[in-house]
C-alpha cells in the first residue's frame, strides 16, 4: 500500500522531507567543518579530504566492511534527527522542538492507541515468523504492546475514552504486515527503528509530556523488565547476526527503507504536538 503520510507535508521536520533517494546517502567519515575544531594539520586534512573522496567514490562493498550493521542503522538513523533532537542530527528543525510542546491527554491518547497497534503488529510478525529468521526477534524484552495495555487501562480507569486506532496507527499497521512479507530487509530496518526510538526519544518525550500533563505519572510503556542496556545489546547482537549473511545491496537496501520508518513514525508522534 503506497503510504499517504509520505506525501504529505511533515510538520516534523525530522519526517520532512523525506528524500527519495536513488542510492543511500553516503557521507565523508571525516566532516570537513570539524577540523578547526579538532585541531588537524592543513596537511593532514588535505590527505583526509583525498582519502574521504576516495572512500566516497570507492564501490559501496569496501566502506562499510567490517563494521558491525546495526551502527550502520544507527548512523542513517541519527542523521535524520535535526539538530535540536540529537547532537548527530543534520535536519534543519521545521516543527518546535519537544520541550515547546503543548501535549493535551486526547493527542497523547492517540499516539499511545496507535503505538500499541504498531507494537502489537511488530510482535505478531515475529511470532508468526512467516520468514524463518523473524523468529530471532521474539520475546527480546523490549516487547511494549502489554506494557500499553496497561496503560491505555489506567487512562480508562482516570474517566478517559480510549478511542479506536487511527489512520496513522492503522496505516502503518498494514504497510508492516504487507512489508514483513515481501521484503524482509526493508521489514527488519521498522523493527530496529520502532524499538530502538522508543528507548532513545521516545522516553524522552514521555518524561517531558508526564510533566506536563500527567503530574510525572511515569508509564508502563517506558518501564522495561530487567537491564534496557542488554536487552538492546541483545537484540542488536541479533541484528549483526541476521544481516551477516546479508548481500552489501540488502544491507544498502535496508538502509534506505530509514526515512519510510522516521516518517511513519513522525506521523504517530504528531498526534502529541499538534
Ligand atoms: C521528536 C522526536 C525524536 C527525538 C527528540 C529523538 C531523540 C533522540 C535522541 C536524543 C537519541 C539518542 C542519541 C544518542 O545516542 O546520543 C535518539 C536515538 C535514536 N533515535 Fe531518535 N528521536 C526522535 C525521533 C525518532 C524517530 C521518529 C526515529 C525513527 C523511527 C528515531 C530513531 C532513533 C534511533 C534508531 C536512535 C538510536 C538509538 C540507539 O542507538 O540506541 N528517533 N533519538
Amino acid at each position: 500500500m503506497a503510504p499517504a503520510s509520505l506525501s504529505a507535508p511533515h510538520a516534523l521536520s525530522l519526517l520532512a522531507p523525506p528524500r527519495v533517494a536513488s542510492g543511500r546517502r553516503r557521507s565523508l567519515s571525516v566532516p570537513v567543518a570539524v577540523w578547526p575544531v579538532t585541531g588537524v594539520s592543513v596537511a593532514a586534512g588535505r590527505r583526509l579530504v583525498a582519502a574521504a573522496a576516495a572512500t566516497e567514490m570507492a564501490p559501496a562493498a569496501s566502506e562499510e566492511e567490517g563494521k558491525a550493521f546495526v551502527e550502520e542503522m544507527r548512523a542513517v538513523a541519527m542523521r535524520l534527527h535535526t539538530k535540536d533532537q540529537a547532537r548527530e542530527g543534520e535536519k534543519e528543525p521545521q516543527a518546535p522542538p519537544v520541550a515547546k510542546w503543548e501535549p493535551s491527554v486526547e493527542g497523547y491518547l492517540r499516539f499511545l492507541v496507535d503505538s500499541r497497534l504498531v507494537f502489537q503488529t511488530l510482535e505478531d510478525i515475529v511470532d508468526r515468523a512467516a520468514v524463518p529468521w523473524y523468529a530471532e526477534f521474539r520475546n527480546t524484552g523490549l516487547e511494549r504492546s502489554e506494557a500499553l495495555k496497561k496503560d491505555l487501562e489506567w487512562f480508562r480507569q482516570q474517566g478517559h475514552t480510549i478511542r479506536e486506532p487511527s489512520a496513522p496507527g492503522t496505516t502503518y499497521a498494514s504497510y508492516l504486515e504487507e512489508l514483513s512479507e515481501r521484503d524482509p530487509q526493508a521489514f527488519i530496518c521498522h523493527f530496529y527503528n520502532v524499538y530502538f526510538a522508543h528507548t532513545a526519544g521516545g522516553r524522552m518525550i514521555g518524561k517531558k509530556v508526564a510533566e506536563k500533563i500527567l503530574n510525572k505519572k511515569e508509564l508502563e510503556f517506558y518501564k522495561w523488565e530487567g537491564n534496557l542496556s542488554q536487552l538492546l545489546q541483545n537484540v542488536r547482537n541479533k541484528l549483526n547476526q541476521v544481516a551477516s549473511s546479508w548481500s552489501r545491496q540488502e544491507k544498502d537496501h535496508c538502509l534506505e527503507e530509514t526515512e519510510k520508518s522516521f516518517a511513519y513514525s513522525g506521523d504517530l508522534l504528531r498526534h502529541i504536538f499538534t
